[in-house]
């Protein structure tokens, strides 16, 4: 018997890990994460996907690789404290290879760790790095329970939030860029993901909001410009598109890195430092 599987928006957190675990199946892989299809397996494979659910998968591999790579050169660069703001079923404490030191906090919805937890510890996954799960609501004083697990915010951090901002509303993910700040000593990082709005409405996108609506995880924000909105926070952002992680990482542009296709809708990845520091 599994633990109960994730509901409502955790449950987004499987499509991701199916996503993953069929990247690792390819010849030309960009990672492999072995714990990503026994994660999907346990919360239970979501089959049928829609057209637009086929191509954000492309997206899906390319930020995992694209924000892995943002995690290596910050743990090159002397950084040990890392955050992963709704960490989901992402299995990087895991499977990467962490300085020894590396602290790795999960912050997450109590139901959703509980169950990765578990799924996890019955495999006998063993971290490489202390992981530190931490069950919390991300719109709500997560702060305190961060601090509360043992996060120092005198040291250099490196933020990730990955697949999360579109689930909150734009005051929520202001609140949320305003905390982390408060949280950051200097020489943190910052990598985000979201979208903007002709992403959100695209055509293509409507069967993928209707089946999320479903779950209870409807889209709630949008952001056209992330690098000014970043800026207003105290960062200096940098846009990646994922044509060019695609080249980086010689593969041919998928459809959702395909102007002909997406016109001005974007999913944006970007990674930051703090206003004034070098990069
Ligand atoms: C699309 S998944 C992304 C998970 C992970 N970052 C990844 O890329 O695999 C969204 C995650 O956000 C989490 N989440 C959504 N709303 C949240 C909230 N208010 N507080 C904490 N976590 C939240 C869900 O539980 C889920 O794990």
């Amino acid at each position: 018997m599994h633990p109960p599987t994730p509901t409502g928006v955790s449950r987004t957190a499987v499509l991701i890990a199916q996503a993953r675990a069929r990247e690792g199946r390819r010849r030309d892989r960009m990672f492999i994460d072995q714990y990503a299809g026994p994660l999907a397996a346990a919360a239970g494979w979501i089959g049928n996907l829609s057209r637009a659910g086929m191509l954000v998968e492309d997206h899906f591999v390319l930020r995992t690789r694209y924000f892995d790579d943002y995690l290596t050169t910050a743990l090159d660069d002397g950084i040990r404290q890392v955050v992963l703001l709704a960490a989901g079923l992402d299995s990087r404490a895991y499977r990467m290879l962490w300085p020894d030191g590396t602290r790795v906090f999960e912050v997450d919805l109590p139901d959703l760790l509980s169950f990765k937890n578990e799924v996890l510890a019955r495999r006998g996954a063993v971290p490489s790095c202390e992981r530190v799960p931490v069950p919390a609501d991300l719109r709500e004083e997560w702060p305190g329970a961060l601090r509360d697990a043992g996060f120092d915010p005198e040291l250099p951090t490196a933020w990730l939030v990955e697949g999360l901002m579109v689930y909150l509303t734009a005051a929520d993910n202001d609140r949320l860029l305003a905390r982390i700040g408060a949280l950051s000593g200097t020489g943190s990082r910052l990598a985000i993901e979201h979208v903007n709005q002709a992403y959100s409405e695209h055509p293509r996108m409507k069967p993928a909001h209707n089946r999320l609506a479903a779950t209870a995880a409807s889209w709630q924000s949008s952001v056209e410009d992330p690098v000014a909105w970043l800026a207003g926070h105290g960062w200096r952002g940098r846009i990646t598109g994922q044509a060019e992680i695609a080249k980086r990482n010689g593969r041919d542009i998928p459809p959702i890195a395909d102007v002909t296709v997406m016109g001005d809708a974007r999913l944006w990845l970007v990674d930051a430092v703090q206003e004034g520091a070098d990069r």
